[in-house]
């Protein structure tokens, strides 16, 4: 008898779906439900098509032992959701130069360090997004040595955010006056940001769901982490919360979606609400 699992192409089995959520869920901490079903049988039968396996036990093992991760790693950029513009949830941006970034520097020499990180920033647009108000709208912004990390499991979004290149439909709620003034028109479609910026970012590939990658991280002051952990099960926001916390300043700041509230994830946080939004705070001690 041939099981449906074992044939390419078509479709997962229940068993093999449910082994495939489990591994995904383990090494990515990205949680699909039944409901995903068709999202994820389509990727998985598709990469088995373009590295010629034909039965799904033996790719899922091609991802757990292939000893470059390769596989692993092109698998996961097409189960990712990347979707994201410059300037979305503004008012986190106001939060942050009308009053956070004060809170965090208040007590230190000028000179010191800021160290601000997106984990999650898929095609660079918040980071970039940060850059610019800082730059634009934060008063003290010269006074600091502003370090900028922007991290992404998905190494081909990584490497179009390190490229700058984007589209209108990204650029829409930007004010053209901003846009002229950061970006260069490469041609009626498209714009890159200027030079200085994509040097000013360190982009790297982290997949937050790792406590040894997320070590690497200690002594940020504001993180912001939107619109990724809407992905991931309750377990494993709450793992997130708690390498967030790890890898935080005492007074520190989170900043999540707006669909997102910490006090559902995790009670090592103080909700602050400032005027322009709710942010999270690792207290002192
Ligand atoms: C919807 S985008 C959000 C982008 C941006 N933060 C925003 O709010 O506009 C979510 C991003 O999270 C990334 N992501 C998903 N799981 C991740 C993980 N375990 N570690 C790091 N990034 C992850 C995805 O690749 C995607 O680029």
């Amino acid at each position: 008898m041939t099981l449906p699992s074992d044939k390419g192409g078509a479709g997962l089995s229940a068993a093999d779906y449910d082994a495939f959520c489990r591994f995904l869920r383990e090494r990515t901490g990205l949680s699909f439900t039944e409901a995903k079903r068709y999202f994820v049988d389509r990727r998985v039968t598709e990469r088995m098509a373009a590295v010629g396996v034909e039965h799904v036990r033996q790719y899922l093992n091609l991802l757990r032992f292939q000893a470059s991760g390769e596989e692993l790693q092109l698998l996961v950029n097409r189960m990712t959701v990347n979707e994201t513009y410059f300037f979305r949830e503004m008012y986190q941006l106001d939060c942050l130069v009308n009053a956070a970034l004060d809170e965090v520097v208040s007590g230190r020499a000028p000179g010191s360090r800021v160290r601000i990180w997106s984990a999650g920033c898929a095609t660079g647009e918040e980071p970039y997004s940060i850059a610019i108000t800082l730059l634009e709208r934060w008063n003290r912004v010269d006074d600091f040595e502003i370090e900028l990390y922007a991290s992404d499991i998905d190494s081909h979004v990584l490497a179009r955010a390190r490229e700058g290149i984007y589209e209108q439909r990204s650029l829409q709620a930007m004010p053209r006056d901003l846009i002229a003034k950061y970006f260069t028109r490469l041609d009626d479609q498209t714009w890159q940001i200027m030079e200085e910026l994509r040097d000013s970012i360190d982009f790297s590939l982290v997949n937050i769901a790792d406590p040894q990658q997320m070590a690497n991280f200690r002594g940020i002051d504001v993180i912001f982490c939107r619109n990724l952990l809407i992905y991931f099960d309750d377990l494993g926001r709450r793992e997130a919360a708690s390498m967030f916390y790890d890898a935080l300043s005492p007074n520190g700041f989170v900043c999540l979606g707006h669909s997102e509230s910490m006090s559902r994830m995790s009670s090592l946080f103080v909700p602050r609400r400032f005027p322009d939004a709710i942010l999270y705070q690792k207290p002192q001690s």
